[in-house]
């Protein structure tokens, strides 16, 4: 699907069987985000996204899967996107948001929580902007952005 010539980690679509792997990622990701509480209140939005939005995964030959994103493909809505901590600043995340903006056909959205610098830091570099006037799903605590 997609394959990064120099790095040699490459993008391809979910199965079934990754759901271990996304769920470890997921699950080390969240536990960086003190504010988040317990990750495992999230799993029920995470195991609905494995169901009803397009879910990628980036892997490496040795690594095995090192991150995954899901979007909803109707509205552009990115419900997840996380990098393993230990491939993070190599292209990845640029890597699946320019695949899920190619299939979606058209802007991207997504919820960032305020206290997330580092990946509003990311999005900034990527070129995403603030919907000013969009209602995020936690008002307050998150700032919606747009995609290029
Ligand atoms: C945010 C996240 C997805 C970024 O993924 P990534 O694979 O590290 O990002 P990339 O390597 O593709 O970087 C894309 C751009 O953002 C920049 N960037 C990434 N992380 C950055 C950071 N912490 N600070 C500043 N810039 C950063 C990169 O330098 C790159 O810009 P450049 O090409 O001009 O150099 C990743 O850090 C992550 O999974 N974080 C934990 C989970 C999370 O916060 N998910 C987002 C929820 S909305």
């Amino acid at each position: 699907m997609y394959k990064h010539a120099g790095a040699g980690w490459s993008i391809r679509p979910f199965t079934l069987n990754d759901r271990i792997s996304c769920l470890r990622i997921f699950s080390d990701c969240l536990r960086d985000f003190p504010w988040r509480g317990d990750w495992k209140a999230y799993l029920p939005v995470l195991q609905n996204a494995f169901v009803s939005s397009r879910v990628l995964v980036a892997e490496e030959p040795s690594a095995g899967m090192i991150a995954f994103l899901t979007v909803q493909m109707r509205t552009g809505y990115v419900d997840h996107l996380f990098v393993d901590e230990d491939w993070r600043l190599c292209g990845v995340g640029r890597g699946l948001l320019e695949v899920a903006r190619y299939e979606a056909a058209r802007p991207l959205i997504l919820d960032v929580d305020m206290q997330n610098v580092a990946a509003r830091r990311a999005y900034e570099k990527l070129g995403w902007h603030v919907v000013v006037d969009a209602k995020p799903l936690r008002p307050g605590q998150q700032v919606r952005l747009v995609s290029p």
